[in-house]
């Protein structure tokens, strides 16, 4: 049985500035989520890693870097799911934490909801000892300017979601040497979004979904389009039909935009190490290690491997 672990840094318009060090961010999330693995860890761990390490990178949007919304607030969404047993905890529009990822898997862990959001998924925080990080600790200089820049994130996503509004989201998915998988999905959201808008990321079966009888997947890109298809569910129900991981992949994507006009990405992973990795905005950093080799790209059909030091 092998282990794999797939990573995005999101799906949009990525600008060359940006190009390198999200290419640089997503092959050392994929690193340290294998390595997570290699020591026997499960699919969970190594998810929660990988993703941890892409919120504490400013590059991506997702804890540290996060959007900012209309208000110039950091609301994030996150979501982590075992695909062992269904178990699944999100969180959504959490302020002032720096890996709301490990929020999510809190909740699923010590509460017996899914989902906590706004204060009372900060109020939760606070009791089990998270600590909370200032706002201006979360953004970063570039997401001010941009911020300042875009003030009107409505006629924005209707002229062109792709080109014009930068957006992205970070995930990951794995399976480890027990065949179990698991799914990881963290953002900032969109820019400029109405205070409180929720989007796909922390939400079941769009944003992301783990089970062990098809694979785990976890999505970014347009998060209204994400949530009309519930993408992730659309793709394993794919893959339950018998489709190979880049043939579920590209058709779900495909229905996707002709449905309801939506660009996106999507990294998947079966509990047989099937993996993919698939997107329709014009660049999406990803990365995956399959035992010795490194796997990356930026660029549609892009594939560079490397071999593990
Ligand atoms: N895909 C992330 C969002 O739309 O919030």
């Amino acid at each position: 049985m092998s282990a794999v672990i797939v990573v995005h840094g999101g799906a949009w318009a990525i600008p060359n500035d940006l190009a390198e060090a999200s290419v640089d961010g997503v092959k050392a999330s994929a690193r340290e989520g294998f390595a997570v693995l290699q020591k026997n860890g499960t699919a969970l761990d190594a998810v929660e890693s990988a993703v941890r390490a892409l919120e504490d990178n400013t590059v991506f949007n997702a804890g540290h870097g996060a959007t900012l919304n209309t208000d110039g607030e950091v609301e994030m969404d996150a979501l982590i799911m075992d695909g062992k047993t269904l178990a699944c905890g999100a969180v959504s529009s959490v302020k002032n934490i720096a890996n709301p990822v490990s929020l999510a898997r809190a909740v699923m862990e010590k509460t017996a909801h899914v989902m906590l959001t706004d204060s009372g998924a900060n109020q939760f925080a606070q009791t089990i000892g998270v600590v909370a990080v200032p706002t201006d600790k979360l953004v970063t200089s570039y997401e001010m300017k941009e911020w300042e820049k875009h003030k009107n994130y409505v006629t924005g996503v209707m002229e062109d979601f792709n080109t014009l509004w930068p957006h992205d989201t970070v995930g990951a998915v794995a399976v480890d040497y027990a065949g179990n998988v698991a799914c990881a999905t963290s953002t900032g959201g969109i820019r400029n979004k109405m205070v409180g808008r929720v989007g796909d990321s922390s939400t079941v079966g769009c944003g992301g979904y783990a089970d062990n009888f098809s694979g785990a997947v976890s999505c970014t890109g347009h998060g209204e389009s994400i949530l009309k298809v519930t993408l992730a569910r659309l793709i394993l129900s794919h893959v339950e039909q018998g489709k190979s991981v880049e043939e579920a992949s590209r058709i779900s994507l495909q229905y996707m935009g002709e449905r309801v006009r939506g660009a996106g990405g999507v990294i998947i992973v079966t509990p047989m190490a099937q993996w993919a990795s698939t997107f329709t905005t014009e660049r999406m950093a990803w990365a995956a290690v399959e035992e010795d080799v490194l796997y990356y790209g930026l660029e549609p059909h892009e594939k560079q491997r490397e071999h593990l030091s």
